[in-house]
């Protein structure tokens, strides 16, 4: 009877998951462009890398898939949102353009509306193919944070076509200034155009200070003395021609290679820039990043690096171009202190941002780390990479996982910059703003956060019942000695010995039968998922069966689905990780299907079919927060702490205080857990910080000490604090972070302090608002993308058998064997639980 509902049940949930399935592909949203994203489960996001928009677009759905929903004022919409990649598009002048440069000059008086009509008809335009004779200029800008009308917050945005380079012309002299003198001067044609007039910017941006942008390092460098060359460049840039790059090519003027912030910048412009216009030609062949500043090279040219994959990073002035090199598509940015990752305008720093939650996923993905802080257990390649190297994932061993069990913890951050400012401060070269960020205490912060972490995880209620119970497994530990733990055990009680060998036999053929038993359950993940389902049900979850059942089937293991991925990517993933996860829910929905059919809760996870006839006389004592075999809904554990408690009051309100102590009050019901890390990264390679900070909640530091890396955390699931001297919180500049960490939708503090010493207890108190917040973000993330919080033990008892795929053993073949399976084993099913209880018995 059980069985048959338990099939009624399975081809519900096999609609249900297919309506499922049409219901996620139908996430989709048109982009400014006109050009619509589907992100359905085939979305390879590493494929997309070279088309930014997708990510900013799926960062849009998810704000307004979430709870309560996305709604930016206008402000913030237009600054920082959608219509800031509109505006982009919008802000077209061509300074280089077959009509001549009169075509500028209109655009800069032109009415808006004309001028946004015509922006867009050039961007359908600019995918066009050009003759090679044939050279084109156009240049865009961002709504920019402008402090007045000032012209050193510039940003602009180039696409050449058809542009020919001399690089040691382009080269061959400096800028003048301190900061200044790592650009390039170019020398008179040593850029060339061809067929086109180039519009004199300097010119217009005098005429029309709404274009006072013109006027950047880029107008400096690339075009003020650009030359035409009609013959040049047709010579050069005729298909077939050796000197000819077809491949899209990104030239990077960096503004501070020393800056992280500024360096992150340019990179926001870059990504801005690409996601506003959406070139074709990008999105086929990615585009190769060349800098082609003359700093000296940097950690944080690794992300260039991999900006530019499949083609090599170039840094020009260490590898010239042959002289009279043609680019067919050339992409130029640069930015300084008004881009969007660097925004410091009090009206717009706290608005929550697609176009910067876009970019950070985008950050993450281009290392490969898209998703691995929140989850339990990491894509199967990032997963087999994590647990055991990187040539096991090659040889194609998947779903090697973390035995975290469900755990996750997150790392506290502090960022430290003593040993940098030590040596600044031997140089005297530590001026104004660079001294505020030297702290004096910093050990004292240092052990006042740890102290900070240790009492927030204390309590949890996890936690807590550890240690509530942990000496008394212990002591129990003691009974279950097996000589496989060494000789020691040898020398306990023969009788014990005998028993332990007994037991240890018949968990090996309780293995057995428990494989057979598995395959009894043919209906292989489904049906064992169908199982859980009903299990879960049984269990008075009052959830639609079929419908959230249906979701819990994919992702019962949080394992594998404890993610914050939402939209596609949950499907995506679910799809990549398919085979894995169905032999994970196999386990769990294993344990639950025997359980389904035989009534009830037996006391031991491997316990399975045939030991269901001694189950109905059994004293079951398993908890009423456990699944299946191994899995652990939290809500009802954190239910029965919350009885505890209760009890507990009521007693110790009637002792009057008897025991107080600091592990009374109510417990934290979380899965979380925080560990303080000492981010002195002094003599860490750029890649090995983040690795650190792809699993950080939350991160502290003065500010310039790295509070830039805040880019590469998850975003909405993270806090960053930002330590302000009294002189530092005067300074615009301190927007800066509050404009990335509310940008990525983390919590953000200002945490002042006065003098060299930071005030401690202050910073205490709001690193724990941040692990609160943190925690409720990774806890909300996971609901959503794989239903109630669970904790899932795979270990050597607790583990799932592994099945061959459905496609391999149809199911059909497999249910009669199973059956008489079922009903031969009788006893030797025993798990190895009761196994033990038996030797224990027996030694007593
Ligand atoms: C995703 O795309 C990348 C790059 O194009 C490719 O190397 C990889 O194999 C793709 N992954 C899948 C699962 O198709
Ligand atoms: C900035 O430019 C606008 C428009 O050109 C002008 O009206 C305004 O006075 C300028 N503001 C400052 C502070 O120069
Ligand atoms: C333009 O070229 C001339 C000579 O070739 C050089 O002296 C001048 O500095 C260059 N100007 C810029 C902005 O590169
Ligand atoms: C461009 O315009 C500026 C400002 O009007 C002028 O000083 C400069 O000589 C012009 N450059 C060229 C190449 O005509
Ligand atoms: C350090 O520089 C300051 C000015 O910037 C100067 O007054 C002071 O004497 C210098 N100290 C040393 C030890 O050179
Ligand atoms: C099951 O055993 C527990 C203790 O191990 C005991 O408290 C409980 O009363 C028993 N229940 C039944 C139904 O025998």
């Amino acid at each position: 009877m059980r069985r048959l509902n338990a099939e009624l049940l399975l081809v519900l949930l096999l609609f249900a998951s297919a309506g499922w399935h049409l219901a996620e592909a139908q996430s989709s949203i048109r982009s400014s462009s006109g050009k619509r994203w589907t992100f359905g489960k085939k979305a390879n996001w590493t494929a997309l890398l070279s088309e930014p928009s997708a990510f900013v677009y799926r960062a849009a759905l998810r704000l307004k898939k979430r709870k309560e929903g996305f709604h930016p004022s206008a402000t913030c919409g237009k600054y920082m949102g959608l219509m800031y990649l509109d505006s982009i598009r919008s802000s077209r002048i061509s300074l280089c353009s077959a009509g001549s440069a009169s075509s500028a000059s209109s655009a800069a008086g032109g009415a808006q509306q004309q001028h946004r009509r015509r922006a867009l008809q050039s961007s359908a335009a600019a995918d066009q193919p050009l003759l090679p004779s044939q050279s084109s200029v156009d240049c865009y800008t961002a709504p920019a944070v402008t402090q007045g009308n000032s012209s050193k917050a510039t940003v602009s945005l180039c696409h050449s076509r058809n542009l020919v380079l001399d690089t040691c012309g382009f080269l061959a002299a400096r800028q003048r200034g301190q900061m200044s003198k790592k650009f390039p001067r170019p020398l008179r044609g040593a850029v060339r155009l061809g067929g086109c007039e180039l519009a004199n910017a300097s010119r217009l941006a005098e005429r029309d200070p709404r274009l006072g942008w013109l006027r950047s390092m880029q107008q400096a460098v690339w075009w003020e003395n650009a030359t035409r060359d009609d013959a040049g460049v047709a010579a050069a840039c005729t298909p077939g021609s050796p000197t000819l790059v077809t491949t899209p090519t990104l030239f990077v003027l960096r503004d501070r290679h020393a800056n992280y912030a500024h360096e992150m910048e340019v990179v926001s412009m870059a990504f801005s820039f690409l996601a506003a216009l959406e070139p074709r030609d990008v999105a086929e062949q990615g585009v190769q990043v060349v800098i082609a500043d003359q700093a000296p090279p940097t950690g944080f040219l690794e992300t260039w690096a991999r900006m530019s994959q499949p083609h090599r990073l170039r840094l020009l002035a260490q590898e010239p171009f042959p002289p009279g090199t043609c680019f067919a598509s050339a992409y130029h940015v640069y930015t300084f202190a008004a881009g969007i990752g660097y925004n410091t305008n009090p009206a717009t720093v706290k608005c929550e941002s697609p176009v910067l939650q876009g970019m950070s996923h985008w950050l993450r993905q281009l290392y490969d780390e898209a998703d691995a802080s929140a989850r339990s257990a990491p894509s199967q390649a990032s997963a087999a990479a994590a647990v055991a190297g990187p040539a096991t994932a090659a040889a194609g061993i998947t779903g090697l996982r973390v035995p975290a069990g469900g755990i996750v913890v997150k790392n506290v951050v502090w960022l430290s910059r003593r040993n940098l400012e030590m040596v600044r401060l031997l140089l005297n070269a530590s001026v104004g703003w660079k001294s505020m960020r030297m702290v004096r205490n910093e050990d004292a912060v240092v052990a006042g956060l740890v102290a900070a972490v240790q009492q927030w995880n204390a309590e949890s209620c996890l936690l807590r019942r550890f240690d509530r119970n942990v000496a008394a497994e212990v002591e129990r530990s003691k009974d279950h000695l097996r000589p496989v733990h060494g000789g020691s055990a040898a020398t306990t009680t023969t009788a014990a010995a005998a028993a332990t060998t007994t037991a240890g036999a018949r968990k090996r053929r309780g293995l057995l039968g428990k494989a057979w038993a598995a395959l009894a359950s043919a209906g292989r993940r489904l049906l064992g998922a169908a199982a859980l389902g009903n299990d879960l049900d049984s269990d008075s979850q009052p959830q639609s069966a079929v419908d959230s059942g249906g979701r819990r089937i994919r992702q019962a293991d949080p394992d594998f689905a404890g993610d914050e991925e939402e939209d596609g990517e949950e499907e995506e993933e679910a799809e990549e990780e398919g085979a894995d996860v169905s032999a994970s829910q196999d386990g769990g929905g294993e344990g639950a299907e025997a359980e389904g059919e035989f009534g009830g809760a037996d006391g031991t996870d491997t316990v399975a079919v045939g030991a269901a006839v001694a189950a109905s006389t059994v004293n079951r004592t398993r908890p009423p927060y456990m699944v299946g075999g191994n899995i652990i809904m939290l809500s009802k554990l954190w239910a029965l702490d919350k009885q505890e408690e209760e009890q507990q009051q009521q007693s110790s309100t009637a002792r009057t205080a008897a025991s107080g102590g600091a592990a009374n009050g109510p417990c934290r019901p979380t899965n979380v857990l925080f560990k303080f890390v000492d981010g002195d990264f002094n003599d860490a390679p750029y890649s090995q910080q983040l690795a650190t900070i792809f699993r950080t909640g939350v991160l502290a530091g003065v500010h310039g000490a790295g509070l830039t890396h805040g880019f590469f955390m998850q975003p909405g699931q993270g806090a960053v604090l930002q330590l302000l001297g009294d002189s530092f919180a005067q300074v615009a500049a301190n927007n800066v972070f509050r404009n990335m960490a509310r940008g990525l939708g983390h919590h953000y503090e200002d945490v002042p302090y006065s003098g060299v010493d930071v005030d401690v207890p202050q910073l205490q108190a709001a690193v724990k608002r941040s692990m609160d917040y943190v925690a409720q973000q990774v806890m909300e993330a996971q609901e959503r993308r794989s239903g109630p919080l669970r904790l899932v033990l795979v270990d050597q008892n607790h583990f799932s058998v592994v099945m061959p795929p459905a496609e391999t053993c149809p199911v059909l073949t497999l249910q009669g064997t199973a059956t008489a399976t079922m009903s031969g084993t009788g006893e030797g099913q025993a798990g190895p639980e009761e196994g033990q209880e038996v030797a224990g018995e027996g030694a007593r």
